[in-house]
């Protein structure tokens, strides 16, 4: 497959595992980020692990001149659209800011696309727009509901997305619906790289072993789960890259508009996933449990049926490898890319 790919949003923590996949995977790349939340380094370490240049142009998805200067000059077959502001607590304290950055982001991002005749999209979503789910596993046509702000410009970008393509049948669409990443690569060389005290639990973990931080605080141990904790649908970033690749690859079929589950389908509560770290890594996490954390959902977890059956795509790796190397990408940037 020679086709050229542009990847908004390139050198961040998914992005840049999926600028990796696509490299191996024989694509041509044009990676633009505006570097609010990441650094070039990340892509420097992707041309170096695949032996493979790509093209990074620093560029905000607000400014629309550079946008279409980015289309005008580079051929393009198909975006992957990992661009946007993430942090759920952010978003209700800034949700100008959110729905500024992610939705005209993406209004501009779309009209550049139809301006220059591009019309394969494939956008990161998240599990987030299931909301507080009636019942489990999670599949694609539950009812949606958005929790947050950011959850909201989730919800609306992939209305966004369908509305586009009712109004023009040409347009291909795959709106992927990410669980819980987990962080890095088996290299240990690029990885999730967040600034400041961590708000997810893998990264917090992996600073707690290697004395980044004192202890975990598990957030609540009253759920009605089997040990008390929050049951999650850890997902390994690599697997999650991987399923980019197939949904990318789909999209040469003409399926319209699709919406896709990306989770193992397994659920894990907090505890296993500290039980799990400590059996990967030999390294036992002091935790203490705490008050519940506003907003968290007792249990999550994805049927990954239907992205097996329409992208044969299926997770992979277990939670001994999602542990294995996230210590690993710690211990190797104990700071992260600086
Ligand atoms: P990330 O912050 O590491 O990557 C997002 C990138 O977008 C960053 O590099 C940032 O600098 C860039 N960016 C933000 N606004 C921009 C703009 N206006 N113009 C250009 N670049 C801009 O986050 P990530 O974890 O890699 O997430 C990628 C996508 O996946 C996001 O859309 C996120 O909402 C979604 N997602 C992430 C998770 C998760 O747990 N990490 C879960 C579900 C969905
Ligand atoms: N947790 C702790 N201690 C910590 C951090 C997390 O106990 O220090 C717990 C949380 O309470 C939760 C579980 O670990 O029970 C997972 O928490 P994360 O913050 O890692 O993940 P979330 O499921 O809360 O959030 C993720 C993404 C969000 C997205 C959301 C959708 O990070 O962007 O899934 O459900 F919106």
């Amino acid at each position: 497959m020679s086709s050229t790919i542009l990847v908004t949003g390139a050198t961040g923590y998914i992005g840049s595992h999926t600028c990796l996949e696509l490299l191996e995977s024989g694509y041509q790349l044009i990676g633009i980020d505006n570097l609010s939340n990441s650094r070039e380094e990340s892509l420097r370490r992707v041309q170096k692990l695949s032996g493979k240049p790509l093209t990074f142009i620093r560029c905000d998805l607000l400014d629309e001149a550079g946008l279409a200067r980015v289309f005008a000059e580079h051929p393009v077959d198909a975006v992957i659209h990992f661009a946007g502001l993430k942090a759920v607590g952010e978003s209700v304290e800034k949700p100008l800011l959110y729905y500024k950055n992610n939705l005209s982001g993406t209004a501009n991002l779309l009209e550049a696309m139809a301006n220059a005749e591009v019309k394969n999209i494939v956008f990161s979503s998240s599990c987030t727009v299931y909301g507080i789910p009636e019942k489990l596993p999670i599949s694609e046509d539950f009812p949606l509901q958005a929790v947050s702000p950011y959850g909201q410009t989730k919800l609306t970008i992939e209305y966004m997305l369908q509305d586009l393509h009712a109004s023009d049948p040409q347009w291909n669409i795959s709106i992927l619906r990410y669980f819980n990443p987990v962080r890095a690569h088996p290299s240990g060389d690029i990885g999730e790289d967040p600034s400041g005290i961590p708000n997810n639990l893998m990264p917090y973990i992996t600073q707690v072993a290697v004395g980044e931080r004192e202890q975990l605080s598990v957030f609540g141990g009253d759920y009605d789960t089997p040990d008390g904790t929050c049951i999650r649908d850890y997902i390994h970033v690599v697997d999650l890259a991987k399923g980019h690749i197939k949904a990318l690859e789909k999209l040469q079929d003409n399926p319209g508009a699709v919406i896709t589950n990306l989770g193992t389908g397994q659920g894990y509560s907090v505890l296993d996933m500290i039980r799990a770290f400590a059996a990967a890594t030999g390294i036992k996490i002091p935790y203490q449990i705490v008050e519940r954390r506003a907003g968290d959902t007792t249990a999550v977890y994805a049927d990954a049926g239907k992205a097996e059956r329409d992208l044969g795509w299926k997770a992979k790796r277990d939670l001994q490898q999602m542990c294995k190397d996230a210590h690993r990408w710690q211990s190797k940037n104990p700071r992260g890319y600086l």
